[in-house]
């Protein structure tokens, strides 16, 4: 975000993949993509692309880490080295730490941790391809590899990205909109409730433009949430 580009990113109100500012990329949702775990998804938003796999409630060890009256949830987000051209330096970095502390911070208000004490959830997020909008797609994924693997939740937790660039207000930022962009805004929420578990901005905008940008990413959220259900229904289905 806030680079100077020399590509123009709107032109005649379509963005350079030729999406209007409204428009996501396209959605796809598979599940149960890996047998091991206990619940897992592939989501695609356009190039990115994020697997999540999730395994428990189970007992947590070393015991030492326990909780005595709830369980606890786990997240670790990692960015495979080969899913962006320059290749990443595999392993831990600050920013794979802070999106896996954010993700634990949106998903949790949703779990009924207090039921599994001395357990553990964990929750795998990989990115196999970045795009943009990697933290909010592979959130999107934990939150139904978790309804998958038969947790109970209060609701579904449903993501996306909004921002700003060249002075229009977009929704779902890909790499290019989010390096170039003058703003960009991650939220997470249960649309049902409009509780609201996750909101990083980095750069700026006016109080309106930070209103109408909440309105966008509410509506935004409203559509992959119903994507999200459908998978969900189509994998009880079989
Ligand atoms: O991915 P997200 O928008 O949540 O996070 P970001 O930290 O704002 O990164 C924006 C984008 O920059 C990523 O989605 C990747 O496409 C790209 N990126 C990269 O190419 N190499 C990195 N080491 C980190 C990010």
């Amino acid at each position: 975000m806030g680079g100077k580009s020399d590509i123009k990113l709107i032109d005649n109100g379509k963005r350079i993949d030729g999406r209007s500012l409204d428009d996501t990329r396209n959605v796809k949702i598979d599940m149960d993509i890996i047998n091991v775990a206990d619940g897992s998804a592939r989501v695609e938003f356009g190039n990115t692309i994020a697997l999540s796999s999730v395994y428990g409630p189970r007992e947590l060890f070393p015991r030492f880490m326990q909780k005595p009256n709830t369980g606890i949830l786990r997240a670790k987000y990692n960015m495979a080295p080969f899913s962006v051209d320059d290749r990443k330096r595999p392993g831990l970095d600050r920013r794979s730490q802070e999106i896996s502390k954010v993700m634990v911070n949106a998903i949790e208000p949703m779990l009924f941790l207090e039921d599994y004490p001395k357990s553990v959830v964990d929750v795998f997020v990989e990115i196999i391809q970045a795009d943009g909008s990697t933290r909010v797609t592979g959130i999107n994924a934990a939150s139904i590899a978790i309804a998958a693997a038969g947790i109970p939740m209060r609701n579904i937790v449903t993501s996306c990205s909004v921002g700003k660039i060249e002075d229009s207000l977009v929704v779902d930022l890909d790499g290019k909109e989010d390096n170039f962009g003058s703003c960009d805004l991650a939220i997470a929420m249960a649309t049902e409730t409009r509780e609201i578990t996750l909101l990083q901005m980095d750069g700026a905008v006016s109080k309106d433009e930070l209103k109408s940008l909440l309105e966008k990413a509410e509506n935004t959220c409203k559509k992959i949430f119903e994507k999200q259900k459908e998978a969900l229904r189509n994998l009880y289905k079989k």
